[in-house]
């Protein structure tokens, strides 16, 4: 399987740093180049030499040297598919983290623009101690893949997780994250997330408990995977992913009026906030004040955006909806996927407590309008955000394809 892409491959200072000499060789074997960049301490476990034969390319180390000229670090970062640090140390993993740049692999981190693997090797009380978790949590939310260690006997003689997971299943996981970046590499996709604001006057809305998490997770997601991502977002307290554009709107109508611009200059639509469903008749543009009696609001159904992208679809687009449900019939869900014109409905049951609206979790199950119902199981948002987009390129593919 030759896919000759330019892989960095990053090597800091732990014991299992003398079996990133079998990852290069068996990335090599897949038709890869592979240029290794070594810290000062990962130098001490194996000699340069031995980065060199297995190759075939000078190992990098230091920031500054007197040869070449040019600036190194961008010239690397700028030519590399892919940056994977394997092992990746504690301390590694904590400059990672904080953006510290004192040596060519962390000042390199700063400056690539490909996806970037990391593959922590540590004994198990490091791995799991709060700091490393806070750590990999901010790389994950940063986008950065984790290929977690495994159990195994570690470098102190002890039993437990940390041990550096094995070349080959590196190796599958960079097989597999090179293709996907080949698959959405330059792909636009349009995200709609949050809810949105219906006012009823100049200060009181109509809204609802969506947080946005799950389109942002999405939107991070496709951006990780090397897509273009732009975001319309209803209100929502979330960061703002690094790389997407952002339009922020309140109300439905704005909504639509955004999506219905953005949508003809998108390849995949995924409409995942939650639209009020009506809006206020006649908002009044000052605040209505107490006046001891009661205040009867008359509301007058929003459009449905998604209904309405559906019709505008043009050969070679991608729809997905969303559906928050407190039943989950499936025959409901297909009927709902055909009447919304969507190549793809996620439902989640918004009845069960702990996942859904507001929360870091979820339980997404996939739907077609042919019948297909695919169950994602429940898991944080972020990686069914992942499952779901690689769910989604599989199908979309087969459409392209024509099979
Ligand atoms: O009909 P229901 O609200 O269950 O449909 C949910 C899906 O439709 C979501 O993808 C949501 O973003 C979209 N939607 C819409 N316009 C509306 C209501 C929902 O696009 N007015």
């Amino acid at each position: 399987m030759a896919s000759s892409k330019k892989v960095l491959l990053g090597v800091t200072g732990s014991i299992a740093a003398y079996r990133a000499l079998d990852v290069a060789r068996l990335l090599r074997q897949d038709g890869n180049d592979v240029q290794m960049v070594a810290t000062r301490s990962a130098l001490r476990f194996f000699p340069r030499l031995n980065g060199e034969v297995f190759t075939g390319h000078p190992v990098y180390s230091e920031l500054f040297d007197s040869n070449g000229g040019g600036v190194r670090h961008i010239e690397l970062a700028d030519r590399s598919h892919l940056l994977l640090v394997a092992p990746a140390s504690a301390d590694f993993i904590a400059k990672l983290s904080i953006g510290l740049a004192d040596d060519l692999l962390s000042t390199i981190c700063l400056a690539v623009t490909c996806p970037i693997v990391i593959a922590p090797a540590m004994e198990e009380k490091m791995y799991f101690h709060p700091a490393i978790q806070a750590h990999l949590e901010t790389l994950r939310s940063r986008g950065v893949h984790e290929i977690p260690p495994e159990k195994g006997s570690l470098a102190s003689g002890k039993e437990g997780v940390g041990r550096l997971q094995s070349p080959e299943r590196i190796r599958k996981e960079v097989r597999h994250l090179l293709n996907m970046s080949d698959c959405w590499s330059g792909i636009r996709v349009l995200i709609s997330a949050g809810p949105t604001y219906e006012p009823i006057d100049a200060v009181r809305f109509l809204g609802n408990r969506s947080s946005g998490k799950m389109g942002y997770a999405l939107a991070e997601s496709a951006l990780s995977r090397g897509a273009v991502v732009t975001i319309v977002s209803g209100p929502t307290s979330l960061p703002v992913p690094i790389g997407a554009r952002v339009f922020q709107i309140e109300t439905a109508r704005e909504m639509e009026e955004t999506m219905c611009r953005e949508f003809p200059s998108h390849d995949l639509c995924i409409m995942a906030a939650a639209v009020a469903d009506y809006r206020i008749q006649s908002p009044s543009g000052a605040k209505r004040k107490k006046d001891g009696t009661d205040w009867a609001i008359s509301l007058t159904e929003n459009p449905d955006i998604l209904a309405g992208l559906s019709r505008k679809k043009k050969p070679g687009q991608f729809l997905v909806g969303f559906a928050a449900e407190t039943d989950m019939d499936s025959s409901l869900l297909i009927g709902k996927s055909r009447r919304k014109g969507v190549d793809i409905l996620l439902a989640n049951d918004v009845s069960r407590p702990g996942i859904g609206f507001s929360s870091d979790e979820n339980d997404l199950t996939l739907v077609t309008p042919l019948g297909e119902v695919l169950p994602l199981g429940r898991n944080t948002k972020r990686i069914l955000a992942g499952q779901a987009l690689d769910e989604i390129r599989r199908r979309w593919k087969s459409v392209e394809d024509g099979s």
